[in-house]
């Protein structure tokens, strides 16, 4: 079953990621704002969320729905797709290339409310990044996979460098509070690696942990639809995903790192205060 919701997901995220790609205007304008004058929405996420929940009403309609821009719909069947129609928004509006299309399905604690990530469990999910061309999957149990131009390879994520040597990937959140937050912490923390990474796209951070490309990743703030289906590609290839403390991910925070490095940048982020209580992690900067 896992497989088959892998292949629904890769369809719909491939679908929205040539809707999204092929459909950048050269001037990429903003349409409204969330949680902050930063914190955009163009008219290409409404337009690729709505795609996404069409065709996921078609293909699956006894399942729930979460997206970014439209909020939470409960399904019959105790699934429920979350969905990122565009992961990476200010690059696409700025015609950076680091974005993509984020869907995953889930089976949350309590069918009725809102998914959270740190009860759920993700079963499958895709994250496509149309501008390399470069289509990640994992299901649960199925492991994880990159296709590209090349063809589909299964991923197994590298078992790490001590810490001084590890590329580390962060990313910061759209409340200025929080973002002094981060910015203590990186302070902290950019001594003791080989660098750090602000690529903009949580879901492509959390692929790069899969595919070696990254060491790790981190962050805290993270929204539902930005960790669902990268997380999955994380773990299915290997890497350990939790949050500051080594329970499950979620808002609160997430830690994705090769195995053998994961523990060490655990006690750095606890020595840096990554975990230390500040800006709530429950605020919904989205459109629910
Ligand atoms: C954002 C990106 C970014 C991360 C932010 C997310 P969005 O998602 O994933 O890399 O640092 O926390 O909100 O707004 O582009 O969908």
């Amino acid at each position: 079953m896992n497989e088959e919701l892998r292949e629904v997901a890769v369809a719909v995220a491939l679908a929205a990621g040539e809707l999204v790609s092929a459909g950048r205007p050269d001037r990429v304008e903003v349409a409204s704002t969330k949680s902050s004058p930063t914190d955009v929405v163009t008219a290409m996420d409404t337009a690729s969320e709505q795609l996404l929940r069409t065709e996921l009403a078609r293909v699956r309609p006894e399942d729930g729905f979460l997206g970014e821009e439209g909020g939470h719909r409960p399904g019959r069947s105790g699934l429920t797709w979350v969905v990122d129609p565009i992961d990476g928004t200010v690059n696409y509006l700025y015609g950076l290339r680091a974005y993509a299309v984020s869907v995953a399905v889930v089976r949350a604690a309590d069918p009725a409310a809102r998914p959270d990530p740190a009860t759920w469990t993700v079963l499958a999910g895709a994250v496509v990044d149309p501008s390399q061309g470069e289509t990640w999957s994992a299901a649960l149990g199925g492991g994880a996979r990159l296709t590209d131009a090349r063809g589909t390879r299964a991923l197994t994520a590298p078992t790490g460098p001590e810490l001084g040597q590890a590329l580390v990937a962060t990313g910061f959140g759209y409340d200025a509070r929080r973002r002094a937050e981060q910015a203590a912490v990186v302070a902290r923390l950019l001594p003791g690696v080989r660098d750090l990474r602000r690529v903009g796209a949580a879901s492509l951070d959390l692929c790069s942990v899969a595919a070696g490309r990254v060491d790790a990743y981190y962050e805290r703030g993270l929204k539902p639809w930005d960790l669902a289906a990268g997380a999955l590609v994380a773990a299915e290839a290997g890497a350990v995903v939790t949050d500051f403390a080594g329970a499950a991910a979620g808002g609160h925070g997430l830690v994705a790192a090769a195995r053998d490095l994961h523990p060490h940048l655990l006690r750095a982020l606890a020595d840096a205060g990554a975990g230390d209580p500040g800006v709530d992690d429950t605020g919904t900067d989205d459109g629910a």
